[in-house]
């Protein structure tokens, strides 16, 4: 199949509007969409990924009035995040409304709506005069596309279509919600946090890690790079314990420091004295920096052919939480 890369909005619009999918920029990663309505439509979606049909897709809208079309109910909680953070980096789950194919919810009875805070995408979805279920743009288990390059190295020839656009601003996905009940229970962490969510309302919390899994998704082995991921405690500097095994450079590249690197190991983190022993290393000035740069981080090193990345652990708040919840994932950890 060949793929159109493009960056008009109109263009990619007549995609989505003729029963075809198109990926698309947004500010967290990159999705691929098609017509909500469109049961064929969403099906392709599925193909492309090789993503189980048992994981719902997210349907994102690009005015506020169109929830009620989708969910049967906006629930107390729900208004409350919907007021402040649409359109925004987070997503959230109510009962669905019979107007949407089970295909899009994978037979729940409760649909993810998002609107997203990117012109482009809110401009695609106008265009297009439908709601736009949309995963994000990488192959089933990879690490989200965080750029167009990365969408057109797993999707070209598998889509019709990829709109090309800025670079993600958050660079993790949408902090999804569940607004169902008494108050919302956050079932994916993201760049809008629990703390933030508490604000609102104080009773918001996190989905408890045992029992029945709400949001399909989090039961897969996810966001992984080809390498290795290891999680490092900053305190213990368990970077240089676990494999003590440092190897003389040889390269080019390296020639030119005779520093003694650690070969096919790559390290990302906050903490500058760590990096210094690695092949490649990123060092993030801030959490938010570590978030934006973590799946690009993963895909460039699969290119040079890392074998490990040893990844810097961070405190469980805020944003870091869902830094946390990506490296279990990646290295993974159910
Ligand atoms: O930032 C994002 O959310 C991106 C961009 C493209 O909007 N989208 C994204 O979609 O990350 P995806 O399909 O990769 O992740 C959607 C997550 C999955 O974990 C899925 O199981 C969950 O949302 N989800 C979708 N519908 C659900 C539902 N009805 N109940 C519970 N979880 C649901
Ligand atoms: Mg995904």
């Amino acid at each position: 199949m060949q793929t159109t890369i493009t960056n008009s909005v109109k263009i990619a619009a007549d995609f989505i509007k003729s029963g075809e999918v198109a990926a698309f920029p947004t500010e967290t990663v990159y999705g691929i969409g098609a017509n909500a309505y469109d049961e064929k439509a969403v099906r392709k979606i599925f193909k492309a990924k090789g993503r189980p049909a048992d994981n719902p897709l997210i349907v994102h809208i690009a005015r506020k009035k169109d929830i009620s079309v989708l969910a049967k109910e906006i629930t107390p909680s729900a208004k409350k995040i919907i007021k402040e953070f649409f359109p925004g980096p987070v997503t959230v789950i109510l009962k669905k409304n019979e107007i949407v194919p089970g295909v899009v919810t994978a037979g729940l009875d409760t649909i993810a709506i998002r609107m997203p805070a990117s012109k482009i995408a809110r401009e695609l979805i106008k265009l297009s005069g439908v709601p736009i279920a949309a995963p994000s743009a990488n192959l089933s288990g990879s690490p989200s596309p965080t750029n167009f390059i990365h969408v057109l190295r797993d999707m070209r020839n598998k889509i019709p279509c990829v709109l090309i656009g800025p670079a993600a601003k958050f660079g993790l996905e949408s902090t999804v919600i569940d607004c169902t009940g008494k108050y919302p229970v956050i079932l994916r962490p993201g760049s809008i946090t629990l703390e933030q969510i508490k604000r609102l309302d104080k009773n918001a919390v996190y989905q408890k890690r045992t029992g029945k899994v709400k949001s399909p998704g989090q039961k897969y082995k996810h966001y992984a790079p080809k390498a290795r991921v290891k999680i490092v405690k900053r305190e213990t500097s368990n970077v240089k314990r676990e494999t003590p095994n440092v190897k003389r450079e040889t390269s080019k590249v390296k020639r030119e420091t005779s520093n003694v690197k650690r070969v096919k190991e790559a390290y990302i983190g906050l903490t500058r004295k760590f990096a210094r022993d690695f092949e490649v290393a990123k060092i993030c000035k801030t959490i938010e920096e570590y978030a934006k740069n973590l799946f690009s981080f993963f895909r460039e090193c699969d290119e040079m052919g890392i074998k490990t990345i040893y990844c810097e652990k961070v405190p469980e708040k805020g944003i870091g939480a869902a830094i946390m919840n990506r490296l279990g994932k990646a290295r993974g950890k159910k």
